[in-house]
């Protein structure tokens, strides 16, 4: 059963009937085959991460996201699918997963799974038969399709131009058995589904109840867009070369106007997320409680239309679109105060529900710590801690873990130069988890992890962090903490401040008669932000060397140190 229903009789106010465990959430994403590995092969699993609640506990987040640890081939580790209903052996098994799911809400940490709606394995049964035969019961539970032509040595030609997002290669696939092509939007052992077939939207929504009956809290829901196609298979244009941004991937030569993002997918989604909303999945009082947060990027539309057609499109009372304005935007205090403001704008006209998302990483960026500089990303964190909504903190941001290097004959992603993340592969931001000193950082007691340690294991880790008073993992903890102690920020109201500093970024949360100020010096020198309010307490400072924190100030002005991020209170 899920922790909901009795957590909110027993700790939330009576009147508060709006408010959820996702509210004001901080999710931690755990990428299982990193985290903590329990029996020394070398990839991290479910009792490994069970052995780590009370580290999660201690850091106080309110919900863990897992990342697939379902049956696979691993072509995409994990994220192809052969079995959506049970456990990879490399991960334990489903009753391990059982037990994590009572471990984690004995803590009262809720838990969100993984769902990839838009691609299985072609390991899955599902494939199998449907490549089986162009008549089998689920020939059609696939995108499959003639050659458009066939070349004179017999050659094969796919129906359209369509790119494979991991390669950049075709995103078709000949198939000797049918003698057609299948439609693959990522690796080619990942056939899209055909989100078309009534009956493959009625599976994945069994596959939801399946989590669901187990007593999980919520998805994340994969690669969204894809679900949805140009009915009519029409190629994609190719960008204007006045348009294209950096050093051109293949598969940035086309703009996926059409393999992409078609207004069906609201719809599809619609259906996913009235299975939440299905009596048995409601808490004792009628009230819905599990969520569904959507992977999308904006990708050649404007972020706020993006994201404002998923409020609109499914319903925001158990669905959210992840906002990515932290994983694409410059670090630049301008651009900031117009994106929140505009967000935040046209989120309150979506209802007292709709909930913000903010993701600043994850498993397919670069790390927080090696895109910006040290001291900006622990500013991140402030910001992202008192910024409204659920936040999403990706495993080992909290100790400012770097991307890792890795030797060519260590690489594992499949992605390559020729596809949307371009060069390096995902691999850099998935190294193990860094927990102390001792070999592979305890990550394992392999000889050979599945990929590399950083090199600074030794000293930046968990148990070194844990000790340090000014450490990245003390300020998470902080962060965190204040999250829970305080209504403003899991349920205030926000304003962007009006700022005369070009470099300062400042907003107002304010509920029930109080308010809390954030400002962030997005710039490498100090400022002096002048303010039409009264700050008071500093509660925290992202800098150790800042005196804010020292004394009791009363002031429409402070000093911020270079790329400081201070939160207060305010008259
Ligand atoms: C998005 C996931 O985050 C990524 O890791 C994966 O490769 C693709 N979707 C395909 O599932």
């Amino acid at each position: 059963m899920s922790i909901t229903s009795a957590q909110k009789k027993n700790k939330l106010p009576a009147d508060s009937h709006l408010r959820r465990w996702v509210d004001g959430a901080v999710v931690y994403q755990v990428y299982p085959r990193s985290f903590q590995d329990s029996n020394g092969d070398g990839v991290g699993d479910i009792p490994g991460i069970i052995s780590r609640l009370d580290y999660l506990k201690d850091l106080g987040v309110n919900a863990v996201w897992l990342s697939p640890f379902y049956p696979s081939p691993m072509a995409d580790f994990g994220y192809d699918i052969a079995d959506y209903r049970d456990v990879d052996p490399q991960f334990g098994t489903l009753d391990d997963f059982k037990k994590l799911l009572h471990e984690a809400h004995a803590r009262s940490i809720h838990v969100m799974v993984d769902l990839v709606p838009n691609h299985t394995s072609d390991e899955h049964e599902w494939f199998a038969q449907s490549r089986s035969s162009r008549d089998n019961p689920k020939s059609d539970w696939y995108i499959w399709k003639n050659a458009k032509s066939t070349l004179p040595d017999g050659t094969p030609q796919p129906p359209n131009n369509w790119l494979d997002v991991l390669t950049g290669a075709s995103a078709w696939q000949w198939d000797e058995t049918r003698r057609q092509f299948y439609l693959h939007s990522f690796h080619a052992k990942q056939p899209d589904l055909n989100w078309q077939n009534p009956a493959v939207r009625a599976a994945i929504c069994d596959v939801m109840r399946f989590w669901l009956d187990l007593g999980v809290d919520g998805f994340r829901v994969d690669a969204v867009y894809w679900m949805a196609k140009n009915p009519d298979f029409t190629d994609d244009p190719p960008v204007h070369p006045v348009y294209a941004k950096g050093p051109a991937t293949n598969y940035h030569t086309l703009r996926h106007d059409n393999s992409m993002g078609w207004p069906e997918v609201y719809a599809y989604l619609s259906e996913m997320a009235d299975v939440l909303k299905e009596p048995a999945y409601r808490t004792a009082d009628g009230e819905t409680d599990r969520f569904m947060v959507t992977e999308a990027y904006p990708e050649g539309k404007s972020s706020l239309d993006a994201y404002m057609a998923f409020y609109q499109g499914v319903d925001p009372a158990v669905a959210a679109p992840f906002n990515f304005d932290g994983l694409v935007l410059p670090w630049q205090a301008r651009t900031w105060r117009i994106s929140l403001a505009s967000f935040h704008a046209a989120m309150a006209t979506c209802g007292p529900r709709a909930m913000a998302c903010y993701a600043f990483g994850n498993h397919d960026q670069h790390r927080l710590a090696s895109r910006w500089p040290e001291v900006a990303a622990r500013g991140i964190a402030v910001m992202q801690c008192t910024l409204p909504g659920m936040t999403f903190v990706y495993y080992g941001e909290e100790i400012g873990m770097h991307n890792v290097t890795i030797p060519a004959d260590r690489v594992q992603d499949p992605a390559t130069t020729g596809g949307a993340t371009g060069g390096g592969g995902r691999d850099p931001e998935r190294t193990p988890m860094q927990w102390s000193d001792e070999l592979n950082a305890g990550f394992s007691t392999a000889g050979r992890t599945w990929l590399p340690l950083a090199d600074d294991y030794r000293t930046n880790n968990v148990a070194a962090q844990t000790k340090n008073p000014h450490s990245f993992l003390t300020l998470y903890k902080k962060l965190i903490q204040l999250r829970h102690d305080c209504d403003v920020l899991r349920y205030g109201d926000f304003a962007v401040l009006p700022m005369v500093t070009p470099h300062v970024l400042g907003y107002v949360r304010s509920f029930e008669g109080k308010r809390r100020v954030t400002l962030i010096n997005f710039s490498p020198e100090p400022v002096v932000p002048e303010l039409d309010l009264e700050l008071r307490t500093c509660l925290v400072s992202s800098d150790p060397r800042s005196k804010l924190t020292e004394s009791f100030v009363s002031s429409t002005s402070v000093e911020l140190l270079p790329y400081e991020a201070a939160f207060f209170e305010a008259a």
